[in-house]
């Protein structure tokens, strides 16, 4: 069968990207709904006519199920599903985890999941929880290293393995477990049990465990995060780098009356309007969708709408290059999102390694943005100029006689030569007025560049309310302040 990932377009960590499985395409990042066949509220064929490209299910389900057991092995999933486009199906680890009663072996179910003709298919991995301490996750990597390895054996020509990452909360334990997973060739690789996390909100550890796992990972690995699909989320997991969600969340919230936002969940029956441009919110007030005999469903559709006009929303500004405005955007509907986005903020001096080298735009939005990829990456890029003789760098952007060289001066980034005035970041950086946090930050890249050259002499123009700033983050550099 063919198979493989590419990687078309990148932005921050993120990925547009095209999996093939045999003459089906699925356009990355991508939400997989999850279906329970004893329950379609919305059903695979109305999924795909919504663009779904991808869904899956849950091997466990159809191998304990009465009604679907036998018309699966006939028939196969695709048949009975009435889904055209790529189904993976789950083992039901994360299940069996949660429920005890272990009844199925590792090799029993991936053979049943090829049986039953599932494309994607997944070991029995241990999915360690947040709560595990260091002893326990590293005997459960090893249980679930040695089910990739058996699986490894037993994968036929129509399916591909998924090969779960685990390693609970510990980091060097997930960076091990993507080497190892990379190391046997897989290419799908769902980062796994990470649901107790999303559950509690513990978004900065979710980061550090994502993060760690990619660092482990191939970057030609198509990265699930196992059990992720609220939209508030999405484009900040996309910018670590995952490129498949699945989530069970449109349903299962539609059961509770619960609305899906991105920026966070809402019930029904508090609204008094609803927020969205889906034709079943266009057609609806919140009374008429609550009392509607079809209340769940229409919700459990609005739902999904929600989610993959999200991931629509998210690979746009991949492909225009304003992934990370889009995070900060999310990221600020939560607290503990922000605590995430931080993190991932953090990280960014590994992840320049990984980002686009020009974007449409940079829009300043607060502190934060000292702290993009962008930002880190100029400063590096800084100690690569060549300086001699006296420099000037002016916060007025005025070149004057008497100096070698005459530079401009543009916050968050810092100092630039006037021939790069027009190119990415300087020239497509949209700031509002000058704040102390930005002028701080273009001060580290003049500190940058003075120690870069150390022969040169450097003199600093600005306003007297710069100097003390420019005196403090660069020292070595004459400060002449004055009023513009
Ligand atoms: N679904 C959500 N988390 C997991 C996990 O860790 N493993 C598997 N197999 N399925 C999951
Ligand atoms: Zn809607």
């Amino acid at each position: 069968m063919v198979f493989g990932f590419e990687v078309l377009h990148k932005d921050v960590a993120g990925r547009i990207g095209r999996l093939r499985i045999g003459s089906k395409t699925v356009r990355t990042p991508a939400l997989l709904p999850v279906i329970n066949p004893h329950l379609q509220i919305v059903t695979p064929n109305e999924m795909h006519e919504m663009g779904v490209e991808a869904l899956i299910t849950n091997a466990y389900i159809f191998y304990r199920s009465e009604r679907f057991y036998e018309a699966a092995l006939e028939r196969g999933l695709h048949a009975v599903l009435d889904f055209p486009g790529v189904i993976m199906t789950d083992s039901g680890s994360f299940q069996l985890s949660v429920y005890g009663d272990v009844e199925v072996g590792n090799r029993d179910t991936l053979e049943f999941q090829q049986r039953i003709g599932s494309e994607i298919i997944v070991p029995l991995d241990l999915p360690t929880p947040p709560s595990a301490d260091r002893e326990r996750a590293e005997a459960e990597l090893e249980v679930t290293l040695a089910r990739i390895d058996e699986a490894c054996g037993l994968v036929g020509e129509n399916s591909v393995l998924a090969a779960p990452v685990q390693g609970g909360i510990f980091e060097d334990l997930r960076e091990r477990a993507g080497r190892e997973v990379s190391e046997r060739g897989c290419v799908i690789t769902p980062i796994g049990a990470v649901v107790p996390l999303m559950e509690n909100y513990r978004y900065r550890d979710l980061v550090r465990v994502v993060l760690a796992a990619k660092r482990g990972l191939s970057p030609g690995a198509c990265v699930h995060l196992f059990g992720a699909g609220h939209p508030a989320m999405l484009a900040l997991a996309v910018a670590m780098g995952c490129d498949l969600f699945d989530s069970a969340a449109y349903a299962l919230y539609a059961k509770e009356g619960r609305y899906l936002t991105v920026h966070g969940t809402l019930f029904l029956g508090e609204l008094t309007e609803l927020p969205c441009s889906c034709a079943i919110c266009r057609s609806h007030t919140p009374d008429t969708l609550r009392r509607s005999p079809e209340s769940e469903r229409l919700l459990a559709l609005h739902n999904l709408h929600v989610t993959l006009g999200e991931l629509a929303r998210i690979r746009q500004a991949i492909m225009d290059g304003t992934l990370w405005e889009l995070v900060d955007e999310r990221c600020r509907s939560h607290p503990r999102l922000l605590e995430g986005y931080r993190e991932l903020l953090r990280a960014s001096p590994s992840l320049e390694l990984f980002d686009r080298s020009t974007k449409r735009r940079f829009f300043y939005r607060g502190d934060e943005s000292c702290q993009r990829t962008e930002v880190v990456r100029y400063h590096r890029d800084l100690a690569r100029f060549d300086m001699a003789g006296r420099v000037l760098i002016s916060f007025f952007g005025q070149p004057e006689p008497g100096f070698d060289r005459c530079l401009a001066f543009r916050p968050p980034f810092g100092p630039y030569p006037p021939a790069l005035a027009e190119t990415f970041p300087i020239g497509q950086c949209e700031i509002p007025s000058w704040d102390e946090t930005m002028v701080r930050s273009g001060c580290r890249g003049i500190a940058a560049l003075v120690e870069a050259n150390p022969d040169a002499e450097f003199t600093v123009r600005c306003e007297p309310r710069w100097a003390e700033l420019v005196a403090c983050e660069a020292p070595g550099v004459q400060v002449i302040s004055h009023e513009d």
